[in-house]
């Protein structure tokens, strides 16, 4: 077998703990932490010189793209998106509160999300709502009884005339569905709305081509499944919003073009963006296809097996299953956000398993992902450590 536990040197993680955790908290390789210091040093031996001739410039640059670009078209020939299209922001956060910052709204439009929203997103969604007057409608999906049409339909059943943003999840926070994005975008776009992708989980997880999905805005992280270093993530825009869009920064790019704009919001650490393409090649000489598929397999393969284990039900397809799976906990582990957290502290505090425990629709449940390091025995340790 090319992936399991013997790959876990590769990773700092501490070797007796039980990782289960990618999803939430990415973990950067060694090779890349390691890249990402020689690119430190090298900055650091002309800092000036680095930040402001070779990283970006006011003027642009006379000598071909500047580091920012370069990277960023190397992670948007990853993502299947066009280099001037992209911008790298800090976290899927920031992406989504630029569009929410820059999305003209007044009192009586709608921003629509579905009850699968990530929860910091809700907030920010939230906040907008509040000092704009515009109401959030949050749309249910069918779950735990997960219907992929069902979810494009009923997405595309609350847009109004008055919908001025609708957020979908490609790959959600907690329930870790893979929901039916080109769909649901296609549908929503046919109703007029403007439609924003939460892909913070997608990029290194799923094979992804964001120009074949069509979305106005595509947000996504790169320190999750791409392996690339914190805090690193991308937006691509689709040309027709770009003038529009403001970093929730606004820094000496302003009116210098959407690129321009994005690519300097003030003095930051950049190694996290230029090294997203270290990133990527690790993904590549692991064996980026076979690792996905690892991947999937390996949490499949828990959905069934814990199930089986611990006497809950398994009501998703395994089309709906990317590199993480939430499965339902027996009740006796109880019901509530605080069992949940008490559940996750146990396992961590007393099994060394590190896993995402949430509480949803009256019950408790584990969300499972599963990385190259990962393998069979980490599932059945934690399926004995919750029985
Ligand atoms: C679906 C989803 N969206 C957005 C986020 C927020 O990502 P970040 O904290 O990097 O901004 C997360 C975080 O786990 C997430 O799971």
């Amino acid at each position: 077998m090319a992936f399991g536990r013997f790959l876990l040197p590769l990773w700092p993680l501490d070797p007796v703990a039980t990782y289960l955790n990618h999803g939430t908290v990415g973990v950067v390789p060694i090779r890349v932490a390691e890249a990402q210091q020689v690119l430190r040093a090298r900055i650091e031996r002309h800092p000036s010189k680095f930040m402001l001739r070779d990283l970006w410039t006011f003027t642009g640059s006379a000598d071909g793209p500047t580091q920012m670009r370069r990277a960023a078209a190397e992670v948007a020939a990853f993502v299947g998106a066009r280099g001037d299209d992209l911008v790298f922001v800090d976290n899927t956060s920031t992406g989504v509160n630029a569009v929410l910052r820059s999305t003209p709204l007044a009192c009586g439009d709608e921003l629509v999300v579905t009850d699968h929203i990530y929860g910091g997103l809700l907030t920010a969604v939230n906040y907008t709502a509040r000092t704009t007057g515009a109401t959030v409608r949050v749309v249910e999906m069918p779950y735990p009884a997960f219907d992929p049409a069902l979810a494009v339909e009923r997405i595309a059943a609350a847009v109004t005339p008055r919908t001025k943003l609708v957020i979908a999840d490609h790959i959600a926070a907690e329930s870790a569905i893979v929901f039916p994005i080109a769909d649901m975008v296609r549908a929503c776009k046919a109703k007029g709305a403007t439609v924003l992708v939460d892909g913070a989980h997608v990029p290194g997880a799923l094979s992804l081509d964001v120009s074949a999905i069509g979305a106005d805005y595509y947000v996504a992280n790169l320190h999750k499944w791409a392996m690339a270093p914190r805090s690193s993530a991308f937006m691509v825009v689709a040309p027709a919003h770009q003038s529009l869009l403001h970093p929730p920064v606004i820094s000496w790019g302003l009116d210098q073009g959407f690129t321009q704009e994005f690519d300097w919001v003030g003095t930051r650490d950049p190694s996290p963006w230029l090294c997203a393409p270290d990133g990527i090649r690790f993904l590549q000489d692991l064996g980026y296809n076979a690792l996905r598929k690892y991947n999937h397999d390996l949490a499949w393969h828990a959905a069934q097996y814990l199930t089986g284990e611990w006497g809950t039900e398994l009501q998703i397809d395994e089309s709906a299953v990317g590199c993480m799976v939430s499965v339902m906990t027996p009740e006796s582990i109880g019901t509530t956000k605080a069992d949940a957290v008490r559940l996750r502290d146990r396992l961590l505090f007393e099994h060394n398993i590190e896993v995402q425990v949430h509480a949803r629709a009256g019950r408790v449940w584990v969300r499972i992902s599963a990385q190259a390091y990962n393998d069979r025995a980490d599932i059945e340790r934690l399926a004995k450590a919750v029985r």
